[in-house]
């Protein structure tokens, strides 16, 4: 087996990982954009055992064809398939659990400064994965954590979860579905809930532990994560808790949790691990004494105020030499019951990825997530607070690190949820701000919700507001608001900015399936490419030179929902983030050196002709780079109008190698929304930051308007 080295060897980052058995696609790159990387040739030899992409331009010898090379029976386009990336975009993998590796990689924080992950946890996981990948089982993720929330009024907004869990349980959830996107069996993550293992040793009741390990269990059925599941301290023991076997432990009442707790947590504490000697492992494990002197820290405020720090006798403060005694006896006590609770983790789940919160050197067995892409650090939700930079942008830490004067609360089920720095742009006026909430959507966007029985219009909302927090989110998903009829819808988007009238059908354009007009699958049940809006509309540039004019903005009303959840979704994919997060700087620049080509027959009747575009470029409103990109789909997917692609100057092998890169990074779901549409739903997207796609969905009535703004 041919190992994998970091691309860092060479001082730049342009590769996750460079091996021919952890990434194929990788060492592709290698081998067909050699510019990217003139200074690895050192893999050169890697190179002879890749796979190149396969010539997606050609049918499978399963598809067979009419006289005008469309696709016989149902087309493949008009599948609606469980993944959102079109398979015919992906390669013949030659090494299937090198790919999986990949993917868990993406969710991991690998900045930390012992992060070991290219050097050995990278194999830890492969072999970790072979085992189900061989025997075709479900691979199992097991995350212990969400104890209880921090007691300190420091750090957190309450004693409930809040925004922070509910990004971790999407970004656990994304990761399996992501999983579950390229291997049939799937993916689940086991949730264990450490409440009781240290719950007493700080302070908390079972009843506070009861509320919290509620909540966040009621936010995953909220969310519909149906890729999570929960683990009780209780189904860890390897004996019966007399009392608490009867019951189902994943449906506790309080009164019955109340009852179990305690024998639950003196079987955890009767577990033996003899076999360990945590002082030494104190001394010379690094990841043992990172933990115990991150206990020390988070103790200090954790108990700060509370009776463990005053006198038992006379209730006065205790000196800073007893605080610091205690605090380094509560601090080993927690690492003792943090090793027993890992061996029984260990012991219940042998086959799991074991995740965390905390900051790990990634060598495995624990790996560490981090919340968001981008994110900084690896931080527990339940002893921190999420906050929302002006920009939209999220960050993680304690409560008093964060400025007061410059934030506000959001709330959210009636308790503080997260904090914003403040920003006009979420008041309206006084009457419709006391009817609507803002809520955060995964991985981007924002969702402005009212209830309907309130009454308040499309027609009531000010779209200069609703244009600025279209900047700052990318997308806005308006739920709960009267419809309006297309004269009001073409008034109000007028607010928006000058609406884009096109000469074939005017400022609405009704996507519902329209058999009649070939114009290409919008007008169909069949999925859609990858693309934005108005790629082939163009315009004389001041130089005398044909460039591209596409729409700033798209308004759309849902008049009719499609009625299933199976298909018709509307997926947006955000390419800054994809620049920022998904790729090297280098990759970034390399990539932003390519021009392609796109041609379909309907170019003629926008105006437009064989176009030649830049694959990167900046958005001037934001000053962000982004991706202009329209998926290639040859003629035997669809039975309606083919579009072809083609990358500028470049070899055939080098075009499959950087369309499948692109199919990839537009389909992972770090950097897509993916929308499920009710009736009344209005959604205003950025189609220069954004692109987008539609799936493929059963024969329904599946009608939305669409108005393009500039
Ligand atoms: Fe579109």
């Amino acid at each position: 087996m041919i190992n994998q080295s970091s691309a860092k060897t060479d001082g730049c980052s342009i590769l996750k990982a460079v091996s021919c058995i952890s990434c194929f696609r990788t060492a592709n790159y290698l081998h067909t954009l050699p510019q990217l990387h003139n200074s690895v040739c050192s893999f050169s030899l890697l190179m002879v055992v890749c796979v190149p992409p396969q010539d997606f331009t050609r049918p499978p010898a399963g598809i067979k064809l009419d006289a005008n090379g469309k696709p016989l029976g149902v087309a493949p386009a008009a599948v609606v398939q469980r993944s959102h990336r079109p398979w015919w975009f992906t390669s013949d993998q030659p090494d299937r659990v090198a790919r999986l590796v990949d993917i868990v990689s993406h969710y991991l924080f690998l900045d930390g400064k012992d992060n070991q992950f290219e050097a050995c946890g990278r194999q830890y996981l492969y072999d970790l994965l072979s085992r189900p990948v061989h025997d075709k089982k479900q691979i199992e993720f097991v995350f212990p954590g969400f104890p209880f929330k921090s007691p300190s009024t420091q750090k957190v907004l309450g004693r409930l979860p809040d925004m922070g869990e509910e990004l971790l349980l999407h970004r656990l959830e994304a990761l399996a579905c992501a999983i579950h996107d390229e291997y049939k069996p799937g993916a689940v993550v086991r949730i264990v809930s450490d409440g009781i293992v240290y719950g007493e040793l700080l302070g908390q009741t079972d009843t506070s532990v009861y509320h919290y390990n509620a909540e966040f269990r009621r936010i995953c059925a909220e969310n519909r994560l149906k890729h999570l599941t929960f683990v009780r301290l209780a189904d860890l023991l390897p004996r019966e808790c007399p009392g608490v076997a009867s019951s189902d432990s994943n449906e506790m009442t309080l009164e019955e949790y109340i009852h179990a707790a305690p024998i639950i947590h003196s079987q955890f504490l009767a577990h033996d691990i003899s076999h360990c000697n945590v002082e030494e492992n104190i001394k010379s494990d690094s990841g043992v004494l990172r933990t115990y002197r991150g206990y020390l820290k988070f103790l200090e405020l954790d108990l700060d105020g509370t009776s463990l720090m005053l006198d038992r006798h006379d209730g006065n403060p205790l000196s800073g030499k007893q605080r610091d005694k205690i605090r380094r006896q509560i601090a080993k006590q927690m690492i003792i019951r943090g090793t027993k609770f890992s061996d029984l983790v260990r012991t219940k789940f042998p086959s799991a990825v074991r995740l965390s919160c905390h900051e790990h050197p990634n060598k495995g067995p624990k790996f560490a997530l981090n919340l968001f892409p981008g994110s900084r650090m690896s931080a527990t939700p339940w002893h921190n607070v999420i906050y929302e930079a002006a920009d939209g942008s999220l960050r993680i830490g304690h409560l008093r690190s964060f400025e007061k004067d410059d934030y506000e609360v959001v709330s959210k089920h009636g308790r503080p949820y997260y904090i914003r720095e403040k920003s006009t742009a979420y008041s309206f006026e006084p009457q419709l701000d006391a009817q609507i909430s803002f809520t955060r959507n995964f991985p981007f966007g924002l969702t402005i919700s009212c209830a309907p029985s309130a009454g308040v219009s499309f027609d009531d909302l000010p779209m200069n507001k609703l244009r600025k927090l279209t900047a700052m989110h990318s997308c806005i998903l308006l739920r709960g608001f009267s419809q309006v009829d297309r004269d009001g819808m073409i008034k109000k988007s007028e607010e928006l900015g000058p609406i884009l009238r096109w000469p074939a059908y005017g400022a609405i354009f009704e996507l519902k399936e329209n058999p009649d007009w070939d114009v290409n699958s919008s007008l169909t049940c069949e999925a859609m490419p990858m693309h934005y809006d108005g790629v082939f509309k163009t315009k004389t540039d001041e130089h005398g030179k044909v460039v591209n004019d596409p729409p700033q903005i798209q308004v759309f009303q849902c008049i009719q929902a499609p009625g299933n959840e199976g298909g018709g979704q509307t997926i947006l994919t955000n390419t800054a983030d994809i620049l920022r997060y998904g790729v090297s700087a280098s990759l970034n620049q390399s990539l932003s050196l390519k021009t392609w080509t796109v041609f379909t027959p309907q170019n003629t009747v926008f105006g437009g002709d064989h176009l030649k575009l830049p694959l990167v470029t900046k958005n001037e409103l934001t000053g962000n780079d982004i991706l202009r990109w329209h998926d290639p789909w040859p003629q035997w997917v669809t039975k309606f109008k083919a579009t072809k692609v083609g990358i500028s100057e470049s070899s055939r092998e080098e075009e499959a190698t950087i369309i499948e890169l692109l199919s990839d990074l537009l389909y992972d779901r770090r950097f897509c929304f993916v929308h499920t549409w009710e009736t009344g739903d209005f959604l205003i997207a950025d189609n220069i930051e954004l692109l987008h796609t539609r799936t493929a969905f059963l024969p329904s009535p599946r009608e939305l308007w669409r108005i393009h703004v500039n």
